[in-house]
């Protein structure tokens, strides 16, 4: 399958057409966003080990039977996935306080929440991604109906339950993680984007050391070299 014209280029991946309306190829890029982009930079080999690592999770999640958009990888860093109607919702999973949650509502960092909080945001760059209801999501047509909403929230603690045992396996916290979804032709809601840790939190549950985007976002430190240990710990 053959590249075509670009269809759309976002923060970290290009989607380009394909022979087949129904398919595109997602490309991976190196660029790193923070803060709705007030923040880049790049790394080279980054879009490498989030291609890997999203399509380790994406397979082990298809195992668990959640539908998702990949087709297969085509190399180090293109997929081959269905072609879906993204929602304009990102839905955020938190298992431990820290990020936007601590600084809205004054929760002390690092607190565990009593259960996963499942939080749904306006998928729109220009007014920085707000907060939204259901009441906002039916509001905006964002979704069909109420049922739609519900199904994305059950999605959202399917995933985090099966991601979250799947971590800890591996002495990882998954602190939080956001994923978004699509329709495909045929009116189903299928898991689409990445999951990666430019879109998760993963503490290291000895050393508590951070093995993600907030490396990059807060200037801690190197993003490669923790990527690549989170793939190295999904592998194991
Ligand atoms: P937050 O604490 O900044 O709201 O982020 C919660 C989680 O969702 C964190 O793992 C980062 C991820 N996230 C994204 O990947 N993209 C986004 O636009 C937002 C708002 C969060």
């Amino acid at each position: 399958m053959e590249k075509q014209g670009l269809l759309y280029e976002g923060k970290a991946k290009r989607l380009y057409n394909t022979e087949d309306a129904n398919l595109l190829i997602s490309e991976f890029k190196d660029d790193l966003t923070a803060g709705n982009a007030a923040k880049k930079g790049s790394e080279e080999g980054k879009g490498v080990l989030n291609c890997k690592i999203s399509t380790q999770l994406f397979e082990l999640l298809e195992k668990h039977g959640i539908k998702t958009h990949l087709v297969k990888t085509l190399d180090d860093n293109n997929q081959l996935v269905k072609k879906v109607d993204i929602i304009m919702i990102e839905v955020v999973v938190r298992n431990i306080a820290t990020g936007s949650l601590t600084k809205r509502l004054g929760i002390k960092d690092g607190t565990v929440l009593p259960f996963s909080l499942v939080e749904f945001y306006y998928k729109e760059d220009a007014l920085n991604d707000p907060i939204l209801n259901d009441e906002h999501c039916i509001m905006m047509d964002l979704v069909k109906s109420e049922s739609d909403l519900e199904e994305l929230k059950r999605l959202g603690r399917e995933i985090n339950s099966i991601l979250k045992k799947f971590f800890i396996e591996r002495r990882l916290n998954l602190v939080d993680f956001k994923v978004e979804f699509g329709v495909d032709s045929e009116g189903n809601i299928l898991l689409a984007d990445e999951i990666s840790p430019d879109s998760c939190r993963f503490w290291d549950m000895d050393t508590n050391e951070k093995l993600d985007k907030d490396l990059f976002r807060q200037d801690l430190g190197n993003v490669k070299v923790a990527y690549q240990e989170v793939l190295n710990r999904i592998l194991k």
